[in-house]
């Protein structure tokens, strides 16, 4: 299979291709890209060791299973292609459009986008019945769940094998058609843009809102943490596109993300969000 974008969620969603013993071409746009992706794959396997929760001979085979390329063409021999590019309509299109070309007609392509309509990413192919959404969940390696996406025009067969390849990762994949959202970011985009206006509504600090959410409601983390960690500029501009499509005040991004955004406070990726890494 390939992977084209390896950035957290690609490299993630190679990391899960790998370790499920499947071949995975790897594409980015540059050597250092690639490079970087393929030193992020190698160590989370390592740590996977390291703890215990995977044997040296099955990390060593999982890294020899993935190939790392700048070139679209090497990835001609997939059966199946998952597209983590960045979140914009025009790169996506024509980057399907290339892989039409150079993928064998029984191929699949998935998108894993959180935000666009897959319906209009296949809008511009000639087969759009091969192409469905598979959207993983940051960390993807860690995150039990992917939506499997139907689009208007997916083919059940299409359906049916991205879910039974969900299954193959080890994933909890679930059914759902394409809807600003799908399924879980529709319920926890506006719930945490929720969160980050009572920080100014109760004057609840940071740190006591991500207790009260830990502890309160049993979150595994609060949500200036998460979205810290799913990235501030990712999250709003999935709360621009929800907004956009549903016209709910709550899909709007909060104005104090969107200035953290402009400033760039991203979250872990640039060291500084709500709180600050190394
Ligand atoms: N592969 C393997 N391991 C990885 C990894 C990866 N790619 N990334 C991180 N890890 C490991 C790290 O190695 C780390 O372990 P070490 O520190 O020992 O190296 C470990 O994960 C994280 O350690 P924690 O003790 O923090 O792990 P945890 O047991 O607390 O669980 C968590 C972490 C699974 C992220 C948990 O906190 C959680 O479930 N958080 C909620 C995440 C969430 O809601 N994600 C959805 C975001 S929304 C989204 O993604 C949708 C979208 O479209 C934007």
């Amino acid at each position: 299979m390939g992977v084209v974008g390896l950035g957290a969620m690609g490299a993630g969603i190679a990391q899960l291709c790998v370790e499920a013993g499947v071949d995975t071409v790897g594409r980015e746009i540059s050597p250092e890209l690639a490079e970087r992706a393929g030193d992020r794959i190698t160590h989370f396997l390592t740590r996977k060791v390291e703890k215990g929760q995977l044997e040296q001979e099955a990390r060593d085979a999982a890294v020899s299973r993935l190939s790392l390329t700048t070139e679209l063409a090497d990835l001609g021999g997939c059966d199946l292609v998952i597209e983590a590019i960045v979140e914009e309509l025009a790169p996506k299109q024509e980057l399907f459009a290339e892989l039409e070309l150079l993928l064998s007609a029984g191929a699949l392509i998935a998108t894993n986008t959180s935000a666009l309509s897959i319906t209009e990413i296949a809008a511009g192919t000639s087969k759009p019945e091969r192409i469905v959404g598979m959207h993983f969940f940051n960390p993807a390696p860690l995150m039990p769940l992917v939506e499997i996406i139907r689009a208007e025009l997916s083919s059940d067969e299409a359906f049916e094998t991205a879910y039974a390849f969900g299954e193959k990762l080890g994933k909890h994949p679930i059914r759902c058609y394409d809807t600003p959202g799908f399924v879980v970011n529709r319920v926890l985009i506006p719930l945490l843009n929720d969160c980050i206006r009572v920080l100014d509504e109760a004057r609840v600090t940071v740190e006591d809102l991500d207790t009260g959410m830990k502890h309160g409601a049993g979150w595994p983390m609060g949500p200036c943490e998460l979205v810290d960690l799913v990235g501030i500029d990712v999250h709003v501009h999935a709360s621009d596109a929800l907004y956009e499509k549903l016209r709910e005040p709550r899909m709007a991004p909060p104005p104090r993300l969107v200035a953290m955004r402009n400033a760039g406070l991203l979250g872990r990726k640039s060291g500084r969000g709500f709180y600050t890494y190394d």
